[in-house]
């Protein structure tokens, strides 16, 4: 930021952000309006009313026309004032729509809902560069500057800004740029928009012909350089949003190894959400981490797993291909590979669950093992329990769902189900391949388990000729 002292905003004067977010983007080629586009999950507008809101603003208020049952229904946030722009006419015609809203020492600041990395710092710089100006512009350097506005500079001042529409060859060559992000007291925005003609090569209201109102009324009017252009790049098209998606991502990944967390490639892990972490968690390639995610010290997360709203505290490995969601996983746990865990899975110290293992809505005592191919749901179970493989909770009748408690020690024999509602008592033993409907008594082996027969004499059939 060339604004090189932070100062502080004036108490009297109340910051007032305005969105504008009613255009179209007929270039996304999508039923979805624009700015609700995600990047890291989350809605393009809703990042930049996220930095709004760190301003501490007032009031903010999001310019909406096209999508707009849409965007309300998506942002809901009492926060926002809602202001309607039946047409288009141009990013000063919207801006005049907020007019009313205005109070004359507000310092409106105007952001863009499809500029979505604009960080709330610099939104907050442009601000304060007011108290020693009238209008402030937040400006970039591009080596190719074509499509933006240009800044025109008399002796170093700020003249006007042309469009790149309007533009003449020589002012095609500049390239310091209008990101679009400005900042104004509500008296001058107010009179300013009142003066705006459509007298220009595209017959829209431009926003930016304030700049040329106030150098007439002898106003000062000064820049704010933007270091990180991709702060204030705009999207249009699927392959800006996968552009600004990385550079978010990057962002993320950044601020993760920062933290102490080691990424065996931070090109490629994906956060849509917020991750906190503790010290040493090495994550390997590929995952995805969505929600609010909780790692403590010494995770592992191995290659290709998606992490949804889970916690998983100390030294726990996550092994590849796994899939959590709304799990919580205690200290010292082993999870999968190839492991699921839905909603309300609850492991609890030094658990294991093994590959293609289901867990649902389950509680997995402290040291207990589900190691291979099966599904707990609804299921209360006790420390240091041995489910074999293939064992099955048959917890849903087709209407309800019934719960299974089992004790402490318990051994369950592999592949067999329990037919809920079951208790199993501490210590007991099932037999394999049983199918349990009924208590399972304490300290005892229970079984349900055919007879086993063998057929003498018995010839395997042999092949027929005429067929
Ligand atoms: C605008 C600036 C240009 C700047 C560029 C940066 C003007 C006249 N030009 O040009 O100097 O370099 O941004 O990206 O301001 N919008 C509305 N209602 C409208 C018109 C626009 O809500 O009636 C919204 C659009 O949805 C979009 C934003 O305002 O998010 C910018 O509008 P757009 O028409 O794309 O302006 P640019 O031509 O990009
Ligand atoms: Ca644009």
């Amino acid at each position: 930021m060339s604004v090189s002292s932070r100062q502080v905003t004036n108490n009297k004067m109340k910051l007032f952000p305005i969105i504008l977010a009613a255009g179209q983007g007929t270039r996304m080629n999508s039923a979805i309006p624009k700015v609700l586009h995600p990047i890291g999950g989350k809605p393009m507008l809703a990042h930049v009313i996220d930095s709004c809101k760190q301003l501490q603003a007032e009031k903010i208020a999001v310019i909406y026309g096209h999508g707009g049952d849409q965007v309300q229904a998506k942002i809901q946030d009492d926060a926002i004032t809602w202001v309607h722009q039946a047409e288009q006419k141009g990013t000063g015609h919207a801006v005049a729509q907020a007019a009313h809203l205005m109070h004359d020492d507000d310092l409106v600041v105007i952001a863009y809902g499809d500029v979505p990395l604009i960080k709330a710092d610099t939104l907050q710089c442009l601000a304060d560069s007011l108290q020693n100006a009238d209008l402030s512009i937040l400006t970039t350097l591009l080596d190719d500057p074509t499509g933006y506005g240009r800044i025109v500079r008399q002796q170093g001042e700020v003249d006007c800004i042309v469009e790149e529409k309007d533009a003449d060859t020589a002012i095609r060559q500049i390239n310091e740029v209008n990101s679009g992000f400005i900042a104004a007291k509500g008296v001058d925005l107010k009179r300013w928009l009142q003066q705006l003609s459509p007298e220009n090569a595209q017959g829209e209201y431009y926003l930016t012909d304030c700049v040329a109102m106030a150098v007439a009324e002898e106003k000062r009017v000064i820049t704010v350089i933007c270091e990180n252009p991709s702060e204030v790049e705009g999207v249009n098209n699927r392959l800006q949003q996968a552009k600004l998606e990385r550079e978010y991502q990057t962002e993320q990944a950044q601020n993760l190894m920062l933290r102490g967390v080691s990424l065996l490639d931070p090109a490629r892990i994906d956060i849509r959400g917020n991750v906190s972490a503790g010290k040493d968690v090495i994550i390997d390639v590929n995952c995805v981490f969505i929600g609010t995610v909780k790692l403590g010290n010494n995770v592992i997360v191995e290659a290709n797993c998606v992490i949804q709203d889970s916690v998983i505290d100390d030294n726990s490995v996550i092994k590849a291909n796994s899939v959590l969601e709304s799990a919580s996983v205690a200290e010292n746990c082993n999870v999968g590979p190839f492991a699921r865990l839905r909603p309300g899975a609850d492991l609890q110290k030094s658990a294991k669950v093994g590959n293609f293992v289901e867990i649902k809505k389950s509680i997995i005592g402290e040291g207990s093992k589900v190691s291979h191919l099966s599904y707990i749901g609804d299921t209360y179970m006790g420390r240091d329990v041995n489910i074999g493989a293939g064992t099955i909770t048959c917890n849903y009748d087709g209407v309800n769902k019934h719960l299974t408690q089992i004790g402490d020690h318990v051994f369950i024999g592999s592949s067999s189900q329990l037919v809920a509602p079951i208790k199993v008592g501490d210590y007991a033993t099932v037999g394999a391949g049983s199918t349990i409907s009924r208590d399972v008594p304490a300290n005892k082996l229970t079984l349900t388990r055919p007879i086993q027969k063998t057929i003498n004499g018995w010839q395997r059939p042999t092949k027929k000729n005429n067929n």
